[in-house]
């Protein structure tokens, strides 16, 4: 897929600058709830960035999650697998619907769809990262002195662990069982993500595991002080998930790349996302070696689904993510400057109006859309 996006790019001379012009095929996944309302709005950024530094994209609608099972009785259908192969990345809005929530006995769902996808596109590092907006930082339940300067990415292994291994029912019904599983390669291509990412940054990684219980953890701590001699300059600590679940809260801004299985990756990632103050501000990365999928941290939402209230920036900054990953970087500072620009203004939206004027969903866009 990348070398598609290669060829199609161009070199052309700008202010005496090299420029790379791009044309670029995205999937657009808007998926349940509230995700149409965001991606429309990280479109609208997007489209103004391309049009600002002469980009072009090509945007493919496809179905997922409980629209896409409405649709033709499936939550990932082959046609939509097939626009997300063809295109040189996936934006993703959300997945889910409460009347599958209530129901365990419900046999297509939509988070099937999520890992259907995950599984089929091999995105199996999903890049969640944790950063603090100075204008909001009040807004955080931490105190303002832990959380000030935190600047942390977790690389979550997405497509393996206790997700994807077997599971049923014995003793007619009555016991229930998951099993967790992990090939080394699994781990080493992780971790490898993770040490190249800790070189780019601080040089810190964090292994996160339960290695004092786990067999499957043993082996990811095992393949990892393997790979140490590899990166004689990264500096690794490796930490069991308990105490970094309380450390998070604690100094979340003692960490900068945290490496960790898929389970132990969901619920932390979630934990740290509150830090910035807002579920609404967090953006991600899935990636593997052929496909890139970008989308927010937060749910469908569905209790906002349709009002024009939710917040957009997630789905944005997911955005900025996508064309950082394109090599675009001036494109991504670009919608990151924008973004805080519009909450040091207050262009925000409900969630983080505190008793000021909340914008709509769609006017937060416009504004960004327009001064981009
Ligand atoms: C996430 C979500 C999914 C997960 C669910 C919806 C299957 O919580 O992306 O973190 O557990 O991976
Ligand atoms: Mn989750």
């Amino acid at each position: 897929m990348l070398s598609e996006v290669e060829a199609n790019n161009e070199q052309r001379t700008t202010n005496n600058e090299q420029r790379n012009i791009m044309k670029l095929n995205i999937a657009l996944l808007a998926g349940d709830g509230i995700g149409p309302e965001v991606i429309e709005q990280a479109v609208k950024v997007s489209n103004a960035i391309a049009s600002k530094f002469n980009h072009e994209i090509n945007w493919t609608p496809a179905l997922t999650g409980a629209a896409a099972i409405d649709a033709v009785g499936e939550p990932y259908p082959d046609e939509t697998h097939a626009i997300c192969e063809a295109a040189d990345a996936v934006l993703f809005g959300a997945i889910g619907h409460p009347r599958f929530d209530n129901d365990p006995s419900a046999k297509v769902r939509p988070e099937q769809g999520l890992l259907k996808m995950r599984q089929k596109l091999e995105l199996f590092a999903n890049v969640r990262p944790t950063f603090t907006f100075p204008s909001l930082i009040d807004k955080s339940p931490l105190k303002r002195e832990r959380i000030e300067g935190t600047d942390l990415i977790f690389l979550r292994e997405l497509t393996g662990g206790i997700y994807f291994g077997e599971r049923g029912r014995l003793n007619a019904n009555e016991t229930a069982f998951d099993t967790c599983t992990y090939h080394r390669n699994e781990v080493k291509r992780l971790a490898k993500k993770g040490f190249e990412l800790a070189m780019k940054r601080s040089k810190k990684l964090c292994c996160v595991d339960k290695a004092n219980v786990l067999e499957t953890s043993r082996l990811w701590r095992e393949t990892v002080q393997a790979m140490e001699k590899d990166y004689p300059e990264v500096a690794v600590s490796y930490e069991f998930v308990d105490a970094v679940a309380m450390r998070l809260v604690q100094w979340p801004n003692a960490y900068d790349v945290l490496i960790t299985e898929n389970l132990f990756g969901d619920i932390l990632t979630d934990e740290a996302s509150v830090i910035s103050g807002s579920m609404g501000l967090m953006p991600s990365a899935s990636v593997g070696e052929k496909a890139k999928l970008y989308e927010p941290i937060h749910g469908s939402y569905p209790q906002a689904a349709g009002k024009d209230i939710a917040n957009p920036l997630a789905t944005i900054l997911s955005a900025a993510m996508m064309f950082e990953d394109f090599d675009l970087t001036d494109e991504a500072k670009a919608i990151r400057d924008v973004v805080n620009k519009s909450l040091s203004e207050g262009i925000v939206t409900e969630d983080l109006a505190d008793g000021g004027k909340a914008y709509k969903t769609s006017e937060v866009g416009d504004w960004l859309a327009a001064n981009v």
